[in-house]
């Protein structure tokens, strides 16, 4: 038991490592990772000196999104196991001191829900089709959708059926967004909360928390815009982050106080930043996940404004921030750190370009992105809220770029609207390393020797990053992660102290800020952006993200300091 996880609220200061459960470790050799999977992996996860993990969707889904399309919120996918599996998994990881969170889709469900299907069959009308947002179409005969909207992945968001009616989908066609107006599809979800929670469920990740309040009576759907844009928030806009999205989380902040500890969730919410410390008050899901960290450039400005940013709603919230810097929805970011650096304003969509759309060479500097990903996390382990890891960067994955076509699952890739070719999120969703050397060619991923090809390609260069060959390695970034985890344990989560003062007088090329650490003393960290190395405070150099130039911080690293 990690002696954060003793506390009620645990989830405060926690480190989560998402596993991203189809690319983490198969067991019964199918070329898709399973439950067993991560119970057969509990030691592993246990010596990163991790929190909790959250684990992404593993519900029975037709997979058109990773599994991000629910066909039953109560079961678990064959593929990737049973329910027993799972209570497996979860004791596995309770009896090694760690909590589980899972995913919870209430914005969409999979177009093979029971639920869908029984809309389908009820008509027009009908109590089945007002679970969903069913319009009449316009144009004379109803050919034309309701209105312009988009889906996030491309294409229109509303999809036809063979009466005529249409449906919404945010996302994709397979992904029918929900009627939260309904009053049954509050009582599910709070159904699923419990079934979850009595299951050994210790916290919720809510996907798209900012969508599922909408507002389609207001006006006449054809007068809406055709792009309410998502960054846009507030009463205008009928999509995204409406403020009646708070009242389905205050009735589920209910059903986590059920518990002993309370549940608690944090919220997927693209939205302001003005807006995030809502969806995280106490009264609400308790965290939201702060996205400004993995949305900066490898700028000194962007990063600290995105730590102000981040310490501010957190306070305002009366809980406690995220830090994130890569998941399952963005490109890895050593690739990230590795390509020409732009500002955030452009940065993601810059970054998507360059890295997905086919066809593109891009020069990504492997050693400094590796360099840059090294000096991020001890700048984030410092500081005080919950880190968020994605599986495979405490391995230093890249962004695998080069999937051909007609291997690509992201529906992102066949959606896009961008007018290119985007090839979508799989870069990031490749199957881990586990054997640097493996005959049966797929780095150890699958147990049997004898067993399915992995559902994505995985690239040879993932051999230098197998966790055999980087726990080989005490220079591994393996290494590197398990060693600042602990220290971020022992030092700072420990003292229960969450303050943070930061050191100015180092001018604009520096991010340094002070902590109070075990022992009575005192944590600097100091990440160096300039050409030129810094002094360091004087004390003892607990750890440094590369070597130090005498006791000089040389660029683009971070150095913990403690007296
Ligand atoms: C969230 C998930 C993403 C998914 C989308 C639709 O953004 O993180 O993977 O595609 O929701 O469910």
């Amino acid at each position: 038991m990690t002696r954060n996880n003793t506390s009620a609220d645990w989830w405060k200061q926690a480190v989560v490592y998402q596993v991203y459960p189809r690319s983490f470790y198969d067991v019964n050799g199918d070329g898709i990772g399973d439950i067993r999977g991560v119970t057969a992996r509990m030691g592993y996860l246990k010596s990163l000196g991790i929190d909790a993990i959250w684990l992404s969707p593993f519900y029975p889904s037709p997979l058109a999104d990773g599994g991000y399309d629910v066909a039953d919120y109560r079961n678990v996918d064959p593929r990737l196991g049973t329910l027993e599996d799972f209570d497996a998994m979860a004791a596995a990881a309770h009896e090694a001191g760690m909590k589980v969170v899972v995913d919870i889709v209430p914005n969409h469900t999979s177009t093979e829900h029971e639920w869908f299907k029984a809309a389908l069959a009820a008509g027009p009308g009908s109590p089945e089709r007002d679970r969903y947002i069913f319009r009449p179409g316009r144009g004379e005969h109803g050919e034309l959708p309701p209105n312009g909207w988009k889906s996030t992945f491309g294409g229109p968001a509303w999809e036809r059926v063979a009466d005529g009616e249409w449906y919404l989908h945010l996302f994709a066609v397979e992904q029918a967004d929900l009627n939260w107006k309904n009053p049954d599809v509050h009582e599910d979800f709070k159904r699923t909360l419990r079934f979850w929670s009595d299951r050994g469920a210790d916290g919720f990740r809510i996907d798209v928390a900012h969508a599922l309040a909408k507002d389609l009576e207001s006006r006449p759907l054809a007068d809406w815009p055709d792009d309410p844009d998502e960054g846009e928030p507030g009463d205008d806009n009928p999509l995204w982050d409406r403020p009646e999205v708070h009242e389905i989380y205050r009735e589920w902040r209910q059903v986590f106080n059920e518990y002993e500890p309370a549940r608690f969730a944090v919220a997927e919410a693209w939205v302001v930043p003005e807006h995030q410390w809502m969806y995280a008050s106490p009264e609400e899901l308790g965290q939201v996940f702060n996205f400004q960290l993995s949305n900066a450039g490898w700028f000194a400005d962007e990063l600290r404004a995105a730590i102000e940013k981040g310490l501010a709603a957190a306070e305002q919230s009366g809980s406690t921030t995220t830090w994130v810097l890569s998941n399952h929805d963005m490109p890895r970011h050593p690739t990230r750190y590795g390509l020409p650096q732009v500002r955030s304003s452009v940065h993601h969509q810059l970054v998507t370009d360059w890295l997905l759309r086919d066809g593109t060479t891009y020069f990504e500097d492997r050693a400094l992105g590796t360099r840059r990903a090294r000096a991020a996390l001890l700048m984030e382990l410092g500081l005080p809220g919950s880190v968020y890891l994605y599986q495979g960067e405490e391995l230093g994955l890249f962004e695998v770029a080069d999937i051909p076509w007609g291997e690509l699952e992201d529906p992102e890739a066949f959606m896009s609207s961008h007018g290119d070719a985007i090839k979508g999120r799989d870069g990031c969703r490749v199957p881990l390393p586990w054997a640097a050397t493996d005959p049966s060619g797929d780095f150890g991923f699958s147990a049997p020797v004898d067993h399915e090809r992995a559902h994505l390609p995985q690239p040879a260069w993932f051999a230098e990053h197998a966790v055999d060959a980087e726990e080989a390695d005490a220079g591994s970034m393996l290494w590197f992660y398990r060693r600042a985890l602990a220290l971020r344990a022992e030092t700072l989560t420990v003292t229960g102290d969450t303050s943070l003062e930061w050191c100015r007088g180092y001018g604009d090329q520096v991010i340094a800020y002070a902590r109070p650490c075990a022992g009575g003393r005192t944590l600097t960290s100091v990440t160096n952006f300039g050409d030129a190395p810094v002094e360091l405070p004087e004390g003892e150099i607990l750890l440094a993200s590369a070597e130090l130039l005498g006791d000089r911080l040389p660029t683009d690293a971070t150095a913990w300091v403690v007296r």
